[in-house]
């Protein structure tokens, strides 16, 4: 396969990541030949099925006359989508899903009675919260590969930059992925409250958090860290722990415990703070500077 190669999808799971991928094939000239999801009148089948103008199949005719199956069905349904399909996919076809947290092993029973198939997992490494904002964000994101060398190639032709994932490494991986995306989320929200709290908008905070993670990537998170624990100010820090909602103090903890792991030289004092200053009930130090960066 290579950038100017077409063929034949069938898609087993019309979400958003199935059609993002399915509808990027198209735009490079692929055909759809089947959409399939959870009931041919399914909102989401429908809707996938006109998008990608393709007729609607059942799970278990879906393989028939296409060189690519793509599942991209919840990870906990991709086992039993690929043996329905099974009987339906043509020898020597590809057959992958999308999953992050699975690895091959959920083509074994299909591959019991189907060993002329082939096999792969593409788990793209980004967010696709809509299908229209998922063909924007495809070009130019990493991919973790598995399974037969096409897979690779499938990625390249989406303009992804693909990365080998052994099975072995897979979940280590996905909770790295989760803590890239997920967490980083969460993070923003308890910035939202805390910037409620001390009544500033949350957007305010918006250029300060997009340049920390990008300074972050460019120079590395030791030499990004900038503030009070790279400072060693433990007494901003006390004063911080003080002021805060109490129910906020656990994260704030949690995450200042982890900047001072970036530090070289750790400071005891620092450690002792965030592991229990307030439990005590101890008072601020006094005397603190403000926290601005
Ligand atoms: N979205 C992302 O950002 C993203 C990124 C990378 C990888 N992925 C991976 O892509 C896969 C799909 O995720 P998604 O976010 O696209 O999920 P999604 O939007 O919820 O789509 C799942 C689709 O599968 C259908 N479905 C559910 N059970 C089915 C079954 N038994 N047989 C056939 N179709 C079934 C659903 O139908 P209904 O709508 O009727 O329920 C829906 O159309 C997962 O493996 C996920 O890890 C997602």
């Amino acid at each position: 396969m290579d950038a100017s190669s077409t063929g034949s999808v069938a898609l087993i799971g019309p979400g958003r990541a199935g059609t993002t991928i399915a509808l990027a094939l198209t735009c490079r000239g692929w055909d759809v030949t089947a959409v399939a999801g959870r009931a041919p009148d399914a909102r989401s089948t429908v809707a996938a099925a006109a998008c990608l103008d393709a007729p609607v199949a059942l799970v278990s005719e879906a393989g028939r006359g296409a060189s690519l199956v793509v599942i991209a069905t919840p990870d906990a349904a991709i086992e039993a989508a690929a043996r329905a399909a099974a009987p339906s996919v043509v020898s020597g076809a590809l057959v992958i899903h999308l999953s992050g947290s699975k690895g091959l092993e959920v083509f074994d029973a299909m591959l019991r009675s189907r060993p002329d198939v082939r096999v792969g997992a593409l788990h793209p490494l980004q967010s696709f919260p809509s299908t229209s904002v998922g063909l924007d964000r495809l070009p130019g994101a990493w991919a973790a590969v598995a399974g037969d060398s096409e897979v690779r190639d499938l990625a390249l032709l989406l303009e992804m930059r693909p990365f080998e994932l052994p099975d072995s490494e897979r979940v280590r991986y996905h909770a790295t992925a989760a803590v890239a995306s997920n967490h980083l989320v969460a993070l923003m929200g308890q910035v939202q409250r805390m910037a409620e709290a001390c009544g500033v908008p949350f957007e305010a905070f918006a250029p300060l958090a997009r340049s920390s993670l990008e300074n972050a990537f460019l120079l590395g998170p030791s030499a990004a860290l900038t503030g009070p624990v790279a400072r060693g100010d433990l007494r901003t820090v006390e004063a911080h722990l003080v002021a805060m909602s109490p129910g906020e103090r656990d994260a704030y903890r949690a995450l200042a415990r982890e900047a001072a792991r970036l530090v070289e030289t750790r400071d005891s004092a620092l450690d002792r703070l965030l592991e229990d200053v307030l439990e005590s009930g101890a008072p601020p130090a006094g005397g603190a500077e403000p926290a601005g960066e």
